[in-house]
């Protein structure tokens, strides 16, 4: 393992433009759960019934019991050495940009600056009435659903199965993927598209892909050049060193 970090430490060295692209595999070491895989939240709740905006839509009370559980989870959640590499390597100059899947916001407060939020955030909510904004902050989550002073109920503005991805973030992502020379992939299982497009644009754009994720993914064979397995927490902060000398 230790030669494949000193790999990707010297191509993140040769690189011009490298970006990262992460998933919930990044923040487990935080306290979060991942959704696939030995207790991942999609096995104790079926994505069917919770995850799409027709479930949110149609029973937002049973949906929003899922979402206080994950705030709350998420409030307790400080960011980890994953977290903090990433956001290291983008002040030395060696990383232009996160392309996250999370919600968490765990890159921005580990100090990533150029973030880009694929899936939305779980910081601010809508209400599906009057398209009223909130911060979860000013949130109490005792009642729920949490509703807006007109009565109608507030949405995170997080992505939901049959939501598209917010237009500004796809933009930037496809063009990152197109423009970046290395794209590190953190702890996706590279399920989900259109994420999961994303390094094989890269690939076909001439970019070198490195993949960290505990267990081989549908990329690992087909687009990852270089598959370093572990946790994250570990790997990161080795290869952030190394480019650091
Ligand atoms: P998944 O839960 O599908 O995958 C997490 C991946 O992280 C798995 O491949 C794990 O092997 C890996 N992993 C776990 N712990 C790790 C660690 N410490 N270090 C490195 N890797 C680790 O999460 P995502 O791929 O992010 O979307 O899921 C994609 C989307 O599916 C989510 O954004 C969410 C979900 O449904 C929506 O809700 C729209």
């Amino acid at each position: 393992m230790r030669d494949r970090i000193e790999r990707a430490a010297e191509w993140l060295k040769e690189s011009e433009f490298a970006i990262a692209l992460t998933g919930a595999g990044i923040s487990v070491e935080s306290g979060i759960p991942a959704f696939r895989g030995s207790q991942g939240l999609w096995d104790k709740y079926d994505p069917a019934e919770y995850a799409t905006i027709e479930a949110f839509m149609s029973d937002p009370f049973k949906v929003w019991k899922m979402l206080k559980e994950l705030y709350e989870t998420v409030r307790r959640a400080e960011p980890n050495a994953a977290h903090r590499a990433l956001a290291e390597l983008e002040a030395m100059g060696k990383l232009r940009a996160v392309i996250t899947q999370n919600v968490d916001s765990l890159h921005q407060r580990a100090g990533s600056r150029n973030v880009i939020e694929f899936h939305g955030s779980g910081e601010t909510l809508t209400c599906l009435s009057c398209g009223g904004k909130f911060r979860i902050e000013d949130i109490d989550l005792e009642n729920i659903p949490p509703l807006c002073h007109c009565g109608g109920i507030l949405k995170p503005d997080v992505v939901f199965f049959g939501e598209p991805i917010p237009p500004e973030a796809l933009k930037s992502a496809f063009e990152l993927a197109e423009r970046c020379d290395l794209l590190l992939v953190v702890g996706t299982s590279a399920q989900v598209y259109p994420a999961a497009s994303i390094p094989r644009i890269a690939r076909d754009s001439g970019a070198r892909v490195v993949e960290i994720n505990l267990e081989p993914t549908p990329l690992t064979h087909e687009v990852s050049h270089l598959f370093i397995e572990g946790k994250a927490g570990e790997i990161l902060p080795e290869i952030a060193q190394l480019v650091k000398t």
